[in-house]
C-alpha cells in the first residue's frame, strides 16, 4: 500500500476545509477528487484557489452514490457534523470528522452507533495532539518525569476567538456553545495527557464581557450605523476589530445570494448567546482535577498549561514552544524549547493529514477515536449546561 494514491473528498468548502486542501497539496500520495458543499459558487472558488480538478457536488449522498473515494474529510459548520458523519459512514465512507465530533452527546453517540455497523475507519480531527509542544509534554508524562498527573491548569487567550462573534458559532444552536466549539479542544488534551479517564463532573462559569454594542471601540456618530456587516459598515476604515471577507469569491455577495452566510457580521452588535470568556472545571474518575480558561478578547493567542504531577511539575506555553519542568524535590528545572514547524496550526496540521493518510494506507491505528470525541463534546455539553443551570452536572446525566 506504500504507493497508493488515496482519493479523498472533502464535505465543507470553507476555511477549514482550504486548510486541509493545501497540506494535501503538498502531499503526492493523496488526491483531493470530490468536493461537497451545499453554496455552488464557494466550492467553484475553492476548486479553482486550490488548482483541483474534483468533482462538486451538493449532498454526501450524492458524492458517495457516484464516487469511488478511499476516504472523506469533514469540515463543514458543526451542526451538521452528525449528519455528514451519518450519512458518509452510512454510504460506506472512512471518514476524517473535524472537531467537535457532534454538537451533544446524543449526537455523537449517533455517530458512534452508525460507525460501529459499518466498520469504517472513522478518525477525530484533534489537532492538538499533533502539536509538536503537547507532544513533548505527552511524552514527559508518558515517560513518568512528573510522576502521577493530578492536576492541569490551562489558560486559552485566542485573537481569533473574536471572529467566532461574526459568524455562525455565534450562535449556541449552531456549535453547542463555545465550551463544545473551542472547548473540546482542550477537554480532549486534558483526557489525553491523564492517560484517557472518564470524565466524572463538570461546573462553569462563563458570559460575554465585551463583544455587546455598548463596547463598540470607536465613537458612533448621530444618525449613523454600526454593521450589519463589516463590508457594509460606515466605520469598517478604522474600526480595530474589522475582519472583512466579502471581497474573496466564495464569501462574496454571490455566494451570499445562494445561503445568505456572512462571515464579516459586526462582533459588536451581531446577535449571539456564546461567551467570550469563561471558566470551566472537571473532575475525572482517577481523582485528577483541571480546570480550562478560555478568552476570546486577547491580542495574542496561547495555551499556557500547568501540570502537578507526585513527583514534578510542567509549565507549558504552546506560543513559545516552550516547557518548563520542576522536579518536586530540587530547586533544579529543565527546559525543553521545540523548534519552529511550518503547516497550519503551529505545524499541528500536517500530523492529522499525514496520520489519516497512514490509516487510509492499512499503516497506521485510528487513535483520535470517536469516543474520544464524545467525551470532549461531553464536557463541553455539561460545561454549557453548567454555565446556563448554575450548577455543576454530571457527565452520568448525558451519557446514560
Ligand atoms: N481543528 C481546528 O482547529 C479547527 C479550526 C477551524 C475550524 N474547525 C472546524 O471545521 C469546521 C468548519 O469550520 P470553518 O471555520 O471552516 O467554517 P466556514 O464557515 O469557513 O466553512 C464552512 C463551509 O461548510 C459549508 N457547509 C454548510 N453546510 C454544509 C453541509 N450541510 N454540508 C457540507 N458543507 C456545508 C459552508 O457552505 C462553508 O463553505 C467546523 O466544524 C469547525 O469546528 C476546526
Amino acid at each position: 500500500m506504500k504507493d497508493k494514491i488515496c482519493k479523498v473528498g472533502i464535505i465543507g468548502t470553507g476555511g477549514r476545509g482550504g486548510g486541509f486542501a493545501y497540506l494535501i497539496g503538498e502531499r503526492e500520495d493523496v488526491q483531493i477528487t470530490a468536493l461537497c458543499d451545499p453554496n455552488h459558487v464557494r466550492m467553484e472558488a475553492f476548486k479553482k484557489k486550490f488548482k483541483l480538478t474534483s468533482k462538486m457536488y451538493k449532498t454526501v449522498d450524492e458524492m458517495l452514490k457516484k464516487e469511488k473515494l478511499d476516504g472523506v474529510i469533514i469540515t463543514s459548520p458543526d451542526y451538521c457534523h452528525e449528519a455528514n458523519a451519518v450519512a458518509a459512514l452510512g454510504k460506506g465512507a472512512n471518514v476524517l470528522i473535524d472537531k467537535p465530533l457532534a454538537t451533544t452527546v446524543k449526537g455523537c453517540k449517533n455517530i458512534i452507533n452508525t460507525a460501529k455497523k459499518a466498520g469504517k475507519i472513522a478518525m477525530m480531527g484533534f489537532n492538538l495532539r499533533h502539536d509538536p509542544t503537547l507532544k513533548r509534554l505527552k511524552k514527559i508524562v508518558d515517560d513518568g518525569i512528573l510522576g502521577k498527573v493530578f492536576l492541569i491548569e490551562n489558560r486559552e487567550f485566542y485573537d481569533g476567538g473574536r471572529t467566532y462573534m461574526a459568524r455562525w458559532n455565534r450562535k449556541y444552536a449552531l456549535c453547542g456553545g463555545l465550551w463544545i466549539h473551542k472547548g473540546s479542544h482542550d477537554f480532549d488534551v486534558f483526557q489525553w495527557l491523564l492517560g484517557f479517564p472518564k470524565p466524572v463532573k463538570v461546573s462553569s462559569v462563563a458570559g460575554i464581557n465585551v463583544f455587546t454594542p455598548e463596547n463598540i471601540p470607536f465613537k458612533v456618530e448621530k444618525g449613523t450605523k454600526v454593521g450589519p456587516t463589516c463590508h457594509e459598515c460606515a466605520y469598517n476604515k478604522i474600526c480595530p476589530d474589522v475582519h472583512m471577507y466579502a471581497e474573496e469569491s466564495g464569501w462574496d455577495d454571490k455566494a451570499r445570494k445562494v445561503d445568505k452566510y456572512s462571515k464579516d457580521l459586526c462582533i459588536y452588535c451581531s446577535d449571539k448567546d456564546v461567551h467570550d470568556n469563561g471558566i470551566a472545571i472537571v473532575e475525572y474518575d482517577s481523582g485528577a482535577r483541571a480546570s480550562h480558561m478560555e478568552c476570546f478578547v486577547t491580542p495574542i493567542s496561547d495555551r499556557l498549561y500547568t501540570l502537578v504531577g507526585d513527583r514534578g511539575q510542567a509549565e507549558v506555553s504552546l506560543h513559545n514552544r516552550s516547557i518548563l519542568v520542576r522536579p518536586r524535590w530540587s530547586r533544579e528545572t529543565i527546559s525543553y524549547q521545540i523548534p519552529e514547524s511550518t503547516g497550519g496550526h503551529g505545524g499541528a496540521d500536517p500530523g492529522i493529514v499525514g496520520a489519516f493518510i497512514k490509516i487510509l494506507k492499512g499503516e497506521g491505528d485510528v487513535t483520535s477515536t470517536l469516543e474520544h470525541g464524545m467525551y470532549s463534546t461531553a464536557v463541553g455539553q455539561a460545561a454549557e449546561i453548567s454555565r446556563r443551570e448554575e450548577r455543576m452536572v454530571y457527565i452520568s446525566e448525558l451519557t446514560k
